[in-house]
């Protein structure tokens, strides 16, 4: 009787340690033991937290899984965390470790020195391999002089939008990267285009579950792993690291250590010096086969993605596409090139790009990061290991920053004067503080450039009695590409 008793006292416990959420948290959803709460599958997660915002206020608390997250809902809160030391890393998430081979190599889901490391070289490289430079320009221009040559075969057509404009993308940071440029018409280029494409669509599909329950990855079947896209993820993956690897082969064979033509060359110099000195073992093949594979997949769908939008809201807009071309025609006739250093010409051109990064928050919940030690949130609990989102969507949806915050509104970033008014309070396309993003700078030359001579040749319109919307994919969860749409591409004369 007693020990049953005592069984039974000790289930209660057990129960109650089970169901207990430790005090201190933020508010927001506890939910079931072990599942805790689930978000629905038809309304995508950032819209999800966005309505809880109503409920629970700036910081909410997530439990799913064995995953506890806390949301950052407001751009004060987001720029003072970010800066924080203690919340650069990033969680150990199947999605993550799929990329990284299991170890923390690489640059987006590496931590600590590796992570430091990774960062500093890429930003050196970027910067002395082409930002600022006029010759990444020019490069870039003649990318956009070809792309002009392929849309002009694309003209008159109710068709999607050529993959064209992705492989122009591809090739600006493959150049930086691997020396490597395609023909814009280049079947290979366009597979991988699409394989981009895919691939992300893979990572944001219903093998996150895996990052919510680690323990499926040793008990699920088969059956279902395959279902949940857990081989699909792997498969691309590993596509992804062979294309690079044949890379570094033929960079070592042809690497001259007094001229380095790109990033990989660099990477390998520095290799090898670390191995005739034995003092940074941060640095490997394997490292750098990730770090590649990293700036492939981050440099470009998310580049494409913002131009793909950026076309989209042209053809919904017909004023506003007119009023650029006006703009354009005025200070950049056809033939003619502006550097970015000059945009201060074309203010409603950058207004117009920032409020597409605006409505479309392209990365709406950033990339998470984790709580490297127990800590506090404006005086909430912190525990070590939470999964901490900043959600860079609520910022630009802030009706404390935004006039007209649901609405497309390019004057959004328009002085009285006409002025381009480059807002920076609850303005973050690209994140903010430690972890942001480092291609910032050439994303945002590269839109320019294209944009500019794409509306100096071309107008966009839908085709007829199709109205374009710009819902979200209810599976967005990382990356906001706009679903697949059909345009109408005119040349002007
Ligand atoms: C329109 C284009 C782009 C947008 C909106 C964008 C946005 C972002 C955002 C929101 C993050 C997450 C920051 C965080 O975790 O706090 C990020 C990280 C990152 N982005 Fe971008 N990005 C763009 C283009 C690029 C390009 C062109 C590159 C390649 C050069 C790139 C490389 C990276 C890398 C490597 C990281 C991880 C940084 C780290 O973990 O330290 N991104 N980006």
């Amino acid at each position: 009787m007693v020990t049953e008793a005592l069984l039974l006292g000790f289930l209660i416990f057990l129960i109650f340690l089970l169901l207990r959420r430790p005090p201190g948290l933020p508010p927001g959803i506890w939910g079931l033991p072990v599942v805790g709460w689930l978000p629905s599958t038809s309304v995508c997660l950032s819209d999800q937290v966005m309505k809880l915002r109503k409920v629970y206020g700036d910081i909410i608390m997530w439990r799913t899984g064995c995953l506890t997250s806390v949301f950052l809902c407001n751009y004060d809160t987001i720029k003072t965390v970010l800066k924080r030391p203690e919340f650069s890393d990033r969680p150990t998430f199947f999605t993550y470790s799929v990329f990284s081979q299991g170890s923390t190599i690489g640059l987006i889901f590496s931590n600590g020195l590796q992570w430091q490391r990774n960062r500093r070289f890429t930003l050196r490289q970027l910067r002395d391999l082409g930002m600022g430079k006029t010759a990444l320009e020019d490069a870039m221009q003649e990318e956009a002089r070809q792309l002009v040559q392929d849309f002009k075969k694309h003209t008159g057509k109710d068709q999607p939008l050529p993959l064209s404009l992705g492989v122009a993308v591809l090739n600006i940071i493959w150049t930086l990267v691997a020396d490597t440029r395609h023909e814009l018409d280049d079947p290979i280029a366009h597979d991988f285009i699409r394989f981009i494409g895919n691939t992300n669509d893979h990572v944001q599909g219903p093998v996150f579950l895996f990052n919510m329950f680690p323990w499926l990855l040793t008990l699920a079947p088969k059956f279902l792993k395959k279902r949940l896209g857990y081989y699909a993820v792997k498969n691309d993956l590993k596509r992804v690291q062979e294309t690079m690897r044949e890379f570094i082969k033929q960079h070592k064979a042809t690497l001259d250590p007094s001229h380095p033509r790109d990033l990989v060359d660099f990477y390998l110099i520095e290799l090898q010096q670390s191995k005739d000195s034995s003092q940074d073992d941060t640095l490997s093949e394997k490292d750098l086969t990730e770090l590649m594979s990293e700036l492939f997949v981050a440099g470009v769908d998310t580049t494409t993605s913002i131009l793909r939008w950026s076309i989209k809201y042209l053809a919904k807009y017909p004023q506003v596409q007119a009023r650029l071309q006006r703009d354009i025609d005025a200070m950049v006739p056809k033939g003619g090139f502006l550097y970015y250093h000059e945009r201060s010409k074309l203010p409603y051109l950058e207004a117009f790009i920032h409020e597409v990064h605006r409505c479309v928050s392209l990365a709406p919940m950033a990339i998470a990061h984790s709580a490297s030690q127990d800590t506090q949130i404006e005086g909430y609990t912190i525990p070590k290991g939470t999964v901490v989102v900043p959600h860079l969507e609520c910022c630009h949806k802030d009706p404390k920053y935004w006039e007209q915050p649901h609405h497309f509104h390019p004057d959004h970033f328009i002085n009285p004067d006409r002025s381009f008014n480059a807002r920076k309070e609850g303005f973050v396309p690209f994140a903010i503080g430690r972890r942001s993003c480092p291609g910032e700078s050439l994303a945002r030359v590269e839109v320019f450039v294209f944009l500019t001579v794409l509306l100096q040749n071309f107008s966009f319109a839908p085709p007829p009695g199709l109205e374009l919307t710009m819902d979200k994919d209810p599976e967005v969860l990382i990356i906001n590409a706009p679903k697949p749409y059909r345009v109408i591409i005119t040349e002007r004369v």
